[in-house]
């Protein structure tokens, strides 16, 4: 979702700005533009469409000379994507230029206000109400300006701003969305996230709700929302650029299902210490809670049904998921004795936020498993476990889903374990399978070439279906939104048991039925279900375990996966639906790093 790029040093800023929304590209969008501040003030060039199309358009202008600048791409919220609703947004006296990431939910007031006092304004978003703002507060002093303007915005925004009066200094401010400070030798920048920084500093401040920062190449000062200056240090982040970039690779996607092994490692491993789970961070008596409640959206979400199902078998405490925009509706029964586990990759789903907020509200502990360091939701929460996935890139997360799952399953064991609820046999027998996960995560990856022949197969399909029982139904609902995330082919994920109640009338001859059946003790019920959809002419692509010899004789089409423990085994059963999802998408040619319509961090309700 919308991306923001500040920068201001020696050299020319258009460079540094278009390689910054380069790399936010992943997180979504629909148009892009940046603003350069020089000698003749500030001037901007838009577009709709891809930056590749703002970089033409950059080189066509030899107006945007200047070592200090704002860029921007937008995910359309208010008003359709368009050259005129692009930002920056500039103010109609050219003083102030303004990118901005959230949704001033005071807007149409503000609107009116302004139209009342006579502006005319350009765009149909949101944002245009900010350079007014400014423009109308300032009166030589731009700080004052700023903070005059924040007084009356209502909702989240992180903002950057040029004023045309200061053509060295760049400044940003932020609530309720993410922004980060990348402090350089000679230059400083802003960004939405550090993906966007590593090639230039790994030193990076973050900025706190209500904090505004003023920005010349050598210099930094943050003030509090009083206005008054605060020291805030800077952190050494050890992402590594070769991880945020293709490293040869086709595509982003393809990269990162494969860096699955390692991120699982890199989970796993470290917190396992003479034979049992152990998380340093995380502070939590078990023994006070009731109940469990797992909370996200998306693939997080699924990654949370999985959750549900081991941690309710290990621990035998009653434990709910609910999607996050939902959960906040509801008029959640949570209380200081319900344990709630966020669960969300980049730690800024604004939906997520707000339920955990909720969540806090009404006494409950939070526990966030996050992949973000320093996000929003790591930082409010009460305990926190990072996935140690590293940057992930493309829009449909793949490795940042597996290593939450993992995560997952350690804290069932390790909650499970506190509770007294688990035979010390039966732990070391789990944990010998958690810590072989890496392993047989790079025997599923290793499908990959006989996927590849099942979607050139299958990749012409109009609609299909995934069924499957109990923790397989769980891995069938992230199986069939990877494949219609990415290949915007229409794709339904069903308990197997239900598909009779109705939906079994969509089933047809030819209708693709992926079938997952890990789960042994409900084998011979799915292969029932399977045996209903053949019989309505459906082709079953049946998913099973490497002992699976049965599969052979129901399905058309069969995927072994290695053998693991069953509560284990949605790490691995994932794998090939990732890759089917990948090479169903390459095949009908679909942009699969940065699906249409879709955003990586969706920052707004
Ligand atoms: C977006 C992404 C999904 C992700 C979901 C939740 O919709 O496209 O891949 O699962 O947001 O994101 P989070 O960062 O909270 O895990």
């Amino acid at each position: 979702m919308c991306g923001i790029i500040g920068f201001v040093g020696s050299g020319e800023a258009a460079p540094v700005l278009l390689d910054g929304l380069k790399r936010l590209e992943y997180r979504g969008y629909d148009s892009a533009g940046v603003a350069v501040s020089g000698a003749d003030g500030i001037n901007m060039v838009k577009t709709i469409g891809k930056v590749e199309e703002l970089v033409k358009k950059v080189h066509e202008c030899d107006r945007l000379r200047g070592s200090c600048g704002i860029g921007h791409t937008r995910w359309a919220t208010h008003g359709i994507p368009s050259d005129i609703n692009a930002h920056p947004h500039m103010s109609e006296d050219g003083k102030f230029a303004v990118v901005h990431n959230g949704i001033i939910e005071n807007f149409t007031a503000l609107r009116s206000e302004f139209e009342q006092k006579g502006v005319k304004f350009q765009s149909e978003t949101d944002t245009e109400v900010i350079v007014c703002l400014l423009a109308y507060y300032y009166d030589g002093d731009v700080k004052k300006a700023i903070m005059k303007t924040l007084s009356r915005l209502e909702g989240s925004y992180a903002i950057g701003i040029l004023c045309a009066d200061e053509p060295e200094k760049i400044y940003a401010a932020k609530v309720a969305s993410p922004l980060i400070i990348g402090v350089g030798a000679g230059e400083n920048f802003f960004a939405s996230d550090i993906t966007a920084l590593v090639s230039h500093t790994k030193n990076v401040i973050d900025l706190d709700d209500g904090e505004i920062v003023e920005m010349t190449a050598d210099s930094l000062v943050i003030y509090n929302h009083a206005g008054k200056p605060v020291e805030k240090p800077a952190k050494f982040v050890a992402w590594d650029i070769a991880a945020a970039e293709k490293n040869g690779y086709e595509h982003f996607m393809l990269k990162e299902i494969m860096e699955q092994p390692g991120a699982l490692k890199a989970t796993i491993e470290p917190r396992i210490k003479d034979g049992w789970i152990v998380f340093d961070d995380i502070d939590i008596d078990m023994t006070k809670f009731n109940r469990i409640l797992i909370t996200a959206c998306g693939s997080a979400y699924y990654a949370g049904c999985v959750g549900r199902n081991v941690i309710e078998t290990l621990c035998r405490i009653p434990v709910e998921a609910e999607v996050a925009s939902e959960l906040r509706y509801r008029h959640p029964l949570v209380d200081e004795k319900t344990l709630v586990i966020v669960v969300s990759q980049s730690g800024e789903t604004a939906d997520t936020i707000a339920s955990m907020k909720e969540c806090k509200k009404l006494g409950a502990t939070t526990l966030a498993i996050v992949n973000v360091v320093g996000s929003t939701i790591a930082k409010l929460a009460d305990n926190v476990i990072y996935t140690w996935a590293g940057p992930e890139i493309a829009v449909a997360t793949t490795k940042g889903y597996t290593t939450q799952v993992a995560v997952l399953d350690m804290f069932a064991m390790w909650a499970a374990e506190k509770l007294g609820r688990i035979s010390e046999e039966e732990y070391k027998s789990l944990l010998v399978d958690l810590m072989r996960l890496p392993e047989r995560a790079q025997r599923a990856l290793d499908l990959s070439s006989r996927v590849k022949k099942l979607a050139d197969k299958y990749y012409d399909r109009s609609s299909l279906f995934f069924i499957g029982r109990n923790i397989d139904y769980s891995v069938c609902l992230e199986g069939s939104l990877k494949l219609k995330e990415i290949s915007y082919i229409h794709s339904e994920a069903y308990a197997a048991g239900e598909l009779k109640h109705g939906t079994i009338a969509l089933i047809e001859p030819g209708r693709l039925v992926v079938a997952l059946c890990c789960l042994e003790e409900l084998f011979e019920k799915t292969v029932s279900n399977i045996e209903q959809v053949k019989a309505r002419g459906a082709q079953v692509l049946g998913v099973a375990l490497e002992n699976n010899r049965r599969i052979f004789s129901e399905a058309d089409d069969v995927l072994l996966v290695p053998v693991t423990n069953k509560l284990l085994v949605p790490v691995i059963e994932i794998i090939p639906l990732q890759l089917f999802a990948y090479y169903v998408a390459r095949k009908n040619k679909c942009d699969i790093d940065k699906p249409k319509n879709l955003a990586k961090s969706v920052t707004v309700e």
